[in-house]
């Protein structure tokens, strides 16, 4: 018998790619690959790229050249994902030794290039194909306790700053039976907890069914404890969805809700096409609706033209709005965007840039901690999902998204428990187990104000 050859990725960037690259080892697999969890000595290497900013895409770069060193002769090097996409066979002319540059559309053929490349030969394959959903794959997950789910892959927006539409294309979404077959397999596998993805997920749309219907139906599946989704954009979110979401027990109590700036004049100018106004009011919309709705978000500071007033009006935007948690990114300039092509001297110099960064760090952690203090002593319910880092404690996540650590006997990954909350570093928490008879049991969330 001959040794199978064996496949290692290593993932850049969002869950998309996550998800990504475990339909990759799906295909690989069925084709008779092994995979590894080491670059070492592999067969095949493959890089999924990020490009949202510079600095995702310089360090693949770096990696790129790192990995030579665990290359046999005939080991076969790819990059794929977002970077390979927008890069195409430039990435073939300045790392000698990739053969395979595939876009996020292209990773069915993959087995076939690959065999290529064993020949000798180089490809590039970045058409975008808007019927690819990798229906047929099945993802090889890695994940102890969730599975990704794409529900939509592209994205139709255009924000003026951003690389995706370009790497991702257009905008589609799957048929919610095939979303509800694959969420079913994941429950056989023994996984609880799922998380649908899209670049706007709330604007899923199958022709038949919208993000409400495929909300309802994912929740209902039997066996599934845990429904998230990420990330929304502000302006899909109908009273049909905020609805479901309210009233479909299984999806929990978070959303992260991109903001990006909290200055109307500044949002016009990345086409967000939504104010500080309705943004505040999509947020009271959620808030009135679900009980204990925990907010994160994710914030861009130094976009071209930014002035103060713009910026403190970011910064009152998120004392208002008391977000959990958010993630935060100076802006940078992706080749192709409208954003490239503002006046030049729109551009926020870099200490400037430097010191809103650090005042909005500040602001975001001050508030997160002021948020979690008031959480002490409440009881939760936690999913154990890893061990921590420092290796003696579990890891576990709250249905409303925050992270405990919990005591190394109290349970194993994928077990449900209740704790109290008694201890906090401002963002994390410790957590104390609950020996009460609801441990472990379905938790019900409150019903909505309004029946
Ligand atoms: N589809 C998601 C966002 C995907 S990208 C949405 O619309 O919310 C994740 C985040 O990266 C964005 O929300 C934005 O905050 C940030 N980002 C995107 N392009 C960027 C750029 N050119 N510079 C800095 N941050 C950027
Ligand atoms: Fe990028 Fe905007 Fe699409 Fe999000 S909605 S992926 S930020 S263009
Ligand atoms: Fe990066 Fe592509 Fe995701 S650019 S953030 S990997 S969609």
């Amino acid at each position: 018998m001959t040794k199978k050859p064996t496949v290692y990725i290593e993932t850049y960037g969002c869950q998309m790619n996550v998800a990504d690259s475990e339909l990759m080892y799906g295909k690989l697999v069925a084709h008779g690959y092994e995979p590894v969890d080491a670059p070492d000595g592999a067969d095949v290497i493959l890089v999924n790229t990020c490009a949202i900013r510079e600095n995702a895409e310089t360090r693949v770069i770096g990696r790129l050249g790192e990995l030579r060193r665990y290359m046999k002769p005939d080991t076969i090097v790819g990059v794929t994902g977002c970077m390979a996409q927008r890069l195409g066979p430039r990435v073939l002319e300045q790392a000698r030794h990739v053969s395979l540059v595939v876009g996020p559309d292209g990773y069915r053929a993959l087995p076939a290039l690959l065999d290529g490349a064993r020949r000798g030969e180089k490809f590039t394959a970045t058409d975008f194909d808007l019927e690819e959903h990798y229906e047929d794959v099945v993802a090889r997950r890695f994940e102890g306790v969730k599975a990704w789910i794409p529900v939509q892959r592209g994205c139709d927006y255009r924000c003026t700053y951003c690389i995706v539409p370009f790497t991702r294309g257009p905008e589609r979404s799957r048929k919610l039976d095939d979303v509800v077959r694959e969420v079913q397999q994941v429950v056989e596998q023994g996984l609880s907890e799922v998380v649908l993805l899209g670049q706007t997920v709330n604007s899923y749309t199958d022709g038949t069914h919208d993000f409400a219907d495929l909300l309802r139906a994912v929740g209902a599946v039997d066996g599934i404890r845990r429904v998230r989704y990420t990330s929304p954009h502000p302006n899909d979110f109908s009273d049909r969805v905020i609805d479901a979401m309210a009233s479909v027990a299984t999806v929990c109590e978070h959303i992260h809700l991109p903001m990006q700036s909290g200055s109307t004049s500044m949002l016009k100018r990345m086409l967000r096409r939504y104010s500080r106004e309705e943004y505040l009011d999509c947020v009271a919309r959620m808030r009135a609706a679900i009980p204990g709705l925990s907010l994160t978000t994710d914030i861009i500071v130094g976009f071209p033209g930014e002035t103060d007033a713009e910026f403190e009006d970011t910064l009152s935007l998120c004392q208002e709005v008391r977000f959990d948690d958010a993630f935060m990114f100076k802006f940078s300039p992706r080749e192709g965007t409208p954003a490239t092509r503002m006046p030049a001297d729109w551009t926020i110099p870099d200490d400037v840039m430097a010191a809103r960064f650090d005042r909005l760090v500040k602001t975001v952690r001050g508030i997160s901690r002021e948020n979690n203090l008031k959480r002490l002593g409440d009881t939760v319910e936690v999913l154990i999902e890893k061990l921590a880092r420092d290796g003696e404690l579990w890891q576990a996540r709250s249905r409303d998204f925050k992270t405990v650590m919990v005591p190394a006997d109290a349970g194993k990954i994928g077990d449900y428990l209740r704790v109290q909350l008694t201890g906090t570093t401002g963002a994390t928490f410790t957590g104390t187990p609950v020996a009460d008879a609801a441990a472990g049991r379905r938790e019900r969330k409150p019903l909505p104000m309004a029946v």
